[in-house]
């Protein structure tokens, strides 16, 4: 296997825990398998603002230009929620910057957490793909003013056709592969940018004669993807939507510390962004207790999508089933094991291979 090179933004709170996590098993597949990673670790988020006054640092920007993938902890914390800039605008600036316009966030309740997710279905399973560069977190203006002697804040949505076809396509050809319909979520009942959704959707699935679409108003899908999980395998839709849903889908499975990401702008091959779905978690930051299952398995999407290498993520995805599947738990699933202990136990799966 060639060597290889990654970019590490490990950010705030719990971030630094769980990309360590996965640096650690990210170690021990490289040694198995007698390649060398070069790491360059850099500055996004609250610790940006602190040491360069950017969430998104023109040193980090630098960085993620090389064209390696990129794996990202999460931003944010109490501390910087009233400056005048976030730690979430670098977020948003470094998928702006890098084209990440379609994000994967597969779900699946994982054998041995069964009891776990409050779902009666056991081994339901899907991906949420979600629009990463439009919609209410991009559009303009974006702006307060004084209306009335009283403020007035102002947000926008708004979608080009283009940015919808494409990401309906990856939606469509996700389906294809796994076989199953392809559910569209909007709110086209209400929302001028739902219409140009739907109809672009619908335009897109004629080239896709195979595959089933089934429209979807976002509040029914909530209630339906608790429901009837079994019907949403594979759900398409604009930012927002993706970013509620797939919180929610975390809900499901038993932890929202389960699930991992992958930010892409082109087909496997091509540099991405890999991070947990949770944020950085404040509440249970610095105590070494988080659960690293999300960034293990953005590390596991990163090796099979940037790297093209589908065997070290099916390897990676293998042992944290396994550890899973013996009942190793860290809090958040009810279990005791530290971040670390849980780390351990899954590059020990790795150790014992495939039919330990
Ligand atoms: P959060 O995802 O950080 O936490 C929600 C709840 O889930 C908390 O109770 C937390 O303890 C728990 N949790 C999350 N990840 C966990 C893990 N790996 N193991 C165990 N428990 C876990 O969401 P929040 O509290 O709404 O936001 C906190 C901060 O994180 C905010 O500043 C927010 O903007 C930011 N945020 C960042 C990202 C990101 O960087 N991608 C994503 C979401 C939120
Ligand atoms: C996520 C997060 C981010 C988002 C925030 C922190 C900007 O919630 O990745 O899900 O809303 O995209
Ligand atoms: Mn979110």
């Amino acid at each position: 296997m060639t060597d290889k090179r990654l970019v590490v933004l490990a950010g705030d709170g719990i971030g630094p825990e769980v990309t360590e996590a996965a640096l650690q098993v990210l170690d021990e597949v490289r040694r198995q398998a007698g390649f060398s990673v070069e790491i360059v670790h850099g500055l996004l988020g609250g610790v940006a603002i602190d040491a360069a006054g950017s969430p998104f640092p023109e040193a980090t920007r630098n960085l993620v230009d090389a064209g390696d993938p990129v794996l990202l902890g999460a931003v944010g914390g109490p501390k910087w929620e009233t400056g005048t800039v976030r730690p979430e605008q670098g977020l948003l600036a470094i998928r702006k910057h890098m084209g990440l316009w379609a994000n994967l966030r597969p779900f699946e309740v994982f054998p041995g957490l069964e009891d776990w997710s409050p779902l009666r279905r056991p081994n339901a399973r899907g991906i949420v793909i979600r629009e990463l560069t439009g919609g209410l977190y991009f559009g303009e203006p974006r702006l307060r003013r004084q209306i009335d002697g009283e403020w007035e804040a102002v947000d926008t949505l708004s979608y080009r056709q283009s940015e919808i076809a494409r990401i309906a396509r990856l939606g469509f050809e996700t389906a294809r592969r796994k076989g199953t319909p392809l559910v569209s979520v909007d709110k086209a009942n209400i929302l001028e940018s739902s219409r140009l959704w739907r109809e672009t959707v619908e335009e897109i699935c004629k080239e896709f004669p195979d595959v089933a679409v089934v429209h979807r108003y976002v509040d029914a899908a909530a209630m339906e993807m608790v429901a009837r999980p079994e019907l949403y395998q594979v759900v398409v839709t604009e930012n927002l939507f993706g970013d509620i849903l797939s919180d929610l889908a975390g809900g499901l499975v038993g932890s929202l510390g389960l699930l991992g990401s992958a930010s892409v702008r082109g087909p496997v091959g091509t540099p991405g962004l890999y991070e947990p779905v949770h944020g950085s978690a404040p509440d249970i930051a610095g105590r070494g207790v988080a659960n690293p299952v999300g960034a293990i398995l953005s590390l596991a999407m990163l090796t099979g999508w940037s790297w093209n290498e589908p065997e070290l993520e099916a390897q990676i995805v293998s042992a944290v089933r396994r550890t899973l599947r013996d009942g190793r738990r860290t809090r958040d699933l009810g279990g005791d094991l530290t971040t670390a202990q849980f780390t351990e136990a899954v590059i020990e799966a790795i150790k014992g291979g495939e039919e330990r």
